[in-house]
């Protein structure tokens, strides 16, 4: 596989006193789509947090295409190629489509939304509605149209399936299988719809405790009920 793109060595986060991610190292190289699982509560999203920079603290350090990014605040890790699409999806609730996606543009012509809608043809059909009367599968291709607006070379997607009907996910799925061909883009994918996934990703990281109890290629583990259930427990599914 081609040099890192990402690398966590040792990172620690968490709130106040409480210690969530705990001692985290693992490498994304380019091009690669990394799906992250685990059950609820073990630090996937304070992991995301802290790559984005958004954690009340953090230990260790963070490499992005070789530079230490750990001292760099949200905004300039989003400078440097860092797209996040939080678990919450932020989008402007009284804002449109447009206008929403207007907000993600950072400078790059108009236009540019164009691309977003070729992606998401749904977007385009409901481009004057107001962000709060979208379903919530729209609201999620928002939320990621409007994050690859940015041109992140890294995109993390936290929970991006949660809560959607099988058709929707099976949508926004192939949105995603375009964006690693098509933008190349390099993905993290945390989710709990754990065979999804697998199948979406190239490779595997399992988180317990805040930290990885497993890396391997996704194909590997997908079959693997057995290892599924220690690690997730599939009847959780
Ligand atoms: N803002 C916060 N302040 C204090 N504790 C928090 C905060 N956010 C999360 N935690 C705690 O950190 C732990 C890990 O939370 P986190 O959201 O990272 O887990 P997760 O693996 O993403 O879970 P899920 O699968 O439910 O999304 C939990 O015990 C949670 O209660
Ligand atoms: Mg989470």
């Amino acid at each position: 596989m081609s040099a890192s793109l990402l690398e966590l060595h040792d990172v620690s986060a968490g709130y106040g006193r409480t210690t969530v991610v705990n001692k985290l190292s693992f490498s994304v190289a380019e091009k690669d789509r990394l799906a992250i699982i685990g059950r609820n509560g073990v630090g996937k999203t304070t992991a995301m947090r802290a790559i984005m920079g958004l954690c009340s603290w953090c230990t260790g350090r963070i490499l992005f295409e070789g530079q230490d990014i750990s001292p760099l605040a949200p905004h300039e890790r989003a400078m440097h190629g860092l797209g996040y699409v939080p678990q919450t999806r932020d989008i402007f609730p009284s804002l449109t489509v447009e206008e929403n996606l207007v907000s993600g543009l950072k400078g790059r012509p108009r236009r540019a939304i164009d691309d977003a809608y070729a992606m998401f043809p749904r977007l385009a059909e409901r481009r004057r509605l107001p962000g709060m009367q979208l379903s919530g599968g729209e609201q999620q291709m928002l939320s990621v149209a409007r994050a690859l607006l940015g041109r992140p070379r890294l995109l993390l997607l936290d929970e991006p399936l949660e809560g959607l009907a099988p058709l929707v996910r099976h949508d926004l799925l192939r949105a995603f299988h375009q964006m690693s061909q098509d933008i190349g883009i390099t993905v993290i994918m945390v989710e709990q719809q754990v065979k999804e996934a697998l199948a979406y990703s190239k490779t595997v990281m399992v988180m317990e405790r805040g930290a990885a109890v497993h890396s391997g290629w996704s194909r590997d583990l997908l079959p693997d009920d057995q290892a599924l259930e220690r690690f997730v427990g599939l009847a959780d599914h």
